[in-house]
């Protein structure tokens, strides 16, 4: 086993290379890269005639004026005016877009779900995602919504993209595809992918069936988070962040594509795969990123920090500090501190979380939070531990202690989360998850020095 398998469960590609065939590595780099020779104009973005008759167009993921600009220059068989015709609307009642207030629901509480099941209905990318919560709004671009998707059938002539929003996407089970314009990103548990907003493509099934969760950011695009003290190096690293290489589809048949925007859903018919560009250079992409690659910093004498301490990746509000997402993960690591509770605090936190586990056992609840499985705790809510969590922190001998088995991570937002009708009258919702503190005893009888 060679020393990166050891620490972190990475392996190296099959051919030996440490960066994966087909991959760009570097967070937020200005990327180039062509599948054809010469695709590519050299020093200019808008030569009067391109290479190969492509065409070429800029796609802009900031407004233009942004510090820094994101956009990114795609050379293309067709311009994108042809793979975009009439819209119809249509319903898919089960992804909803915030604002959502059910009056029959309420949201004010902490809740945990079973994982949501399977179903042998046949379901793709856009009619297997299914709306948990809601926050903020998206026709102000504030704000998020938390989906579970259940994915068993390949997108096939079929394309989809969201106006609304840039998509972080966690497996938990199944491989995926994402055949993008910008080229192809595979997916499986312990791996994430950034889709940013604007950008078409289609979902298949490599392995299946499939489930995970998805984060759908309103606002500013993801970003890794301001280090601090920290320095340079550990947490997520910018050169795990890996970009696809151009890959083009040059095939004409009639074709779908499924548009989000401004919390709606429209279908537009068209003669051929929009996956057409052959070239591009920029810094507006989507990546993949291995969490097995997150180096996490933590406590190493006494105490331990704010769960902040784990972002991984965090999308700012117009408030310093005051993020609209953190992503936060919660893997392996070990646990040293002295004379200390080890586990998450009880607290009440003005951000929202919502909790996803992609396997194993979380440490501040040891039953009933399951792989697949969420829990919500709200603004304001109390939480913590569980009575059996409590007593076995606050009792144990201290030494060294490796959490193994473990990866769960949080969407955390400035904004309350909203329950769909969905999350709470057709998920697995555990009537008795507000059970688990009911058991907690009061210890204090006066008596000075009692522990
Ligand atoms: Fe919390």
């Amino acid at each position: 086993m060679n020393e990166l398998v050891k620490h972190s469960g990475l392996t190296v590609a099959d051919d030996g290379n440490a960066i994966s065939k087909g991959y760009m590595p570097g967070w937020a780099n200005d990327f180039e890269t062509e599948a054809l020779p010469g695709a590519l104009p050299l020093g200019m973005n808008s030569p009067q005639r391109c290479n190969y008759g492509l065409y070429g167009e800029q796609l802009s993921g900031t407004a233009f004026t942004a510090n820094p600009p994101e956009r990114t220059w795609c050379y293309r068989i067709r311009p994108s005016v042809k793979h975009s015709h009439r819209y119809e609307k249509i319903d898919l009642p089960y992804w909803k877009s915030a604002p959502c207030i059910d009056p029959d629901v309420i949201s004010l509480g902490q809740y945990r779900w079973d994982p949501v099941e399977h179903t042998d209905k046949p379901l793709t990318w856009v009619t297997g995602m299914r709306t948990m919560t809601t926050a903020g709004d998206v026709n102000t671009q504030v704000g998020m919504a938390s989906h579970v998707y259940l994915v068993n059938t390949s997108m096939v002539d079929d394309y989809f993209f969201s106006a609304d929003s840039e998509l972080l996407v966690v497996p938990q089970e199944g491989r995926l595809r994402f055949a993008t314009e910008l080229g192809i990103i595979d997916v499986e548990p312990k791996e994430i992918a950034i889709i940013p907003r604007g950008l078409v493509y289609r979902v298949e099934v490599l392995e299946g069936p499939c489930r995970g969760f998805v984060c759908e950011n309103y606002g500013q695009k993801f970003e890794l988070p301001g280090r601090g003290p920290i320095g340079a190096n550990c947490m997520a690293n910018p050169r795990d962040f890996k970009a696809p290489v151009a890959a083009y589809e040059d095939r004409e048949v009639p074709s779908t594509v499924t548009m989000k925007w401004c919390g709606q859903f429209h279908v537009t018919k068209i003669n051929q795969s929009p996956l057409d560009v052959v070239a591009w250079h920029g810094n507006y992409a989507p990546y993949k990123y291995d969490l097995r690659a997150y180096c996490p910093v933590g406590a190493i004498l006494f105490d331990h920090p704010d769960p902040s301490i784990f972002t991984v990746l965090t999308a700012p509000s117009g408030h310093p500090g005051t993020a609209n997402i953190d992503f936060v993960l919660f893997r392996e690591r070990w646990m040293v501190m002295e004379d200390t509770f080890r586990p998450p605090w009880y607290h009440k936190n003005i951000m929202s979380e919502l909790m996803g586990n992609i396997y194993g056992q979380y440490d501040a609840k040891p039953q009933g939070f399951v792989p697949g499985g969420m829990s919500l705790h709200n603004m304001m809510l109390p939480h913590g531990p569980d009575k059996e969590a409590f007593e076995k922190a606050s009792n144990a001998n201290l030494g060294p202690d490796k959490l193994d088995n473990t990866m769960s991570f949080m969407f955390e937002t400035r904004f309350p989360q909203h329950l769909t009708g969905f999350a709470a009258k057709e998920a697995p919702l555990q009537d008795d998850y507000i059970d688990c503190w009911t058991d907690i005893e009061k210890k204090f009888d006066g008596t000075p020095g009692k522990k």
